[in-house]
């Protein structure tokens, strides 16, 4: 059983409940990170708990923590579960209040935290990679806030696993934006293509860590905009997130990207990815 954190206390995940009239419940109305931990260090927490408090701007939250305060508690937390390697999960909502939407006078955050065993892809999965198919980004325009409100990903995510693949690679007016669960890279021409960062995707620790890497490791790297047809010829397709990492896609729509396998700027990048993991 695994220890989870609710607003104070460290209990047995199964028995942290919410009340029905948590604006997290009712309203979507909260942000959350997914931070993965190896060796029972937490990868990147700065960059996450920066990207907790741009989320609780966007959507006018109180941050109930300084980053300071945050460090202890998933410290806590990690150190709680017996197993090492985990996937941490942190969300915070607007409370509980009677149901308006407005926003509560005054009601106190809900603060939840939950750590799983991590689960990243294995090296038979890294080298086969996985399959994707391309559909219409129809969310709204601040997908940059990692909202908790995230009907529209489920949906998209949905049509992906209905289809038999892994991700849903998104495209708006014809550009690439991310997956309903990842960022989205295209390689080209022995060049790495990174949609720019703006308020139509996720900033992803993952996919920042990898522009840092390529630009460290002097990997050739442009960030801008990816027509569908760039996306169509792509030589390798990856997927990141904090608990994917860097994971091929070797089929988009049915048709084979690249070679069919992982290629060799995918393993360039995940060498690298491992040894700063390690580091
Ligand atoms: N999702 N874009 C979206 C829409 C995401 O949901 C995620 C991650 C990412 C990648 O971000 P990062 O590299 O910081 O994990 C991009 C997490 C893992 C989730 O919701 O479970």
């Amino acid at each position: 059983m695994t220890t989870a954190y609710l607003n104070g206390q460290f209990l047995p995940l199964e028995q942290a409940q919410v009340p029905a009239l948590d604006r997290g419940f009712l309203f979507g109305d909260g942000v959350y990170e997914v931070i993965p931990v190896y060796g029972r260090r937490p990868f990147r927490l700065d960059r996450h708990l920066a990207r907790l408090q741009n989320s609780c701007d966007g959507i006018r939250l109180v941050n109930p923590h300084t980053a300071t305060e945050w460090q202890t508690l998933v410290g806590e937390l990690i150190s709680r579960q017996d197993f090492a390697d985990q996937n941490l999960y942190l969300h915070v909502t607007r409370g509980v209040a009677r149901r308006d939407h407005a926003f509560p006078a005054k009601a106190p955050s809900t603060i939840f935290m939950m750590s799983n065993p991590l689960v990243t892809p294995t090296p038979e999965q890294f080298e086969a990679g996985v399959s994707a198919v391309t559909t219409a980004d129809n969310r709204w325009l601040r997908c940059d806030i990692k909202s908790i409100a995230l009907l529209a990903n489920v949906l998209l995510r949905q049509v992906a696993v209905d289809a038999g693949a892994t991700e849903a690679v998104l495209l708006r007016d014809g550009v690439l934006t991310e997956g309903a669960a990842s960022n989205i890279l295209v390689v080209r021409g022995g060049v790495i293509l990174a949609p720019r960062r703006d308020h139509l995707l996720l900033p992803g620790i993952t996919y920042d860590t990898v522009i840092e890497l390529a630009r460290a490791h002097g990997m050739p790297i442009e960030v801008r905009d990816i027509s569908e047809a760039e996306l169509r010829s792509a030589d390798e397709l990856w997927m990141t997130s904090s608990t994917k990492e860097i994971l091929p896609i070797t089929r988009l729509d049915g048709a084979v990207v690249g070679s069919g396998r992982a290629g060799p700027i995918a393993r360039t990048m995940l060498a690298h990815y491992q040894a700063l993991k390690a580091a």
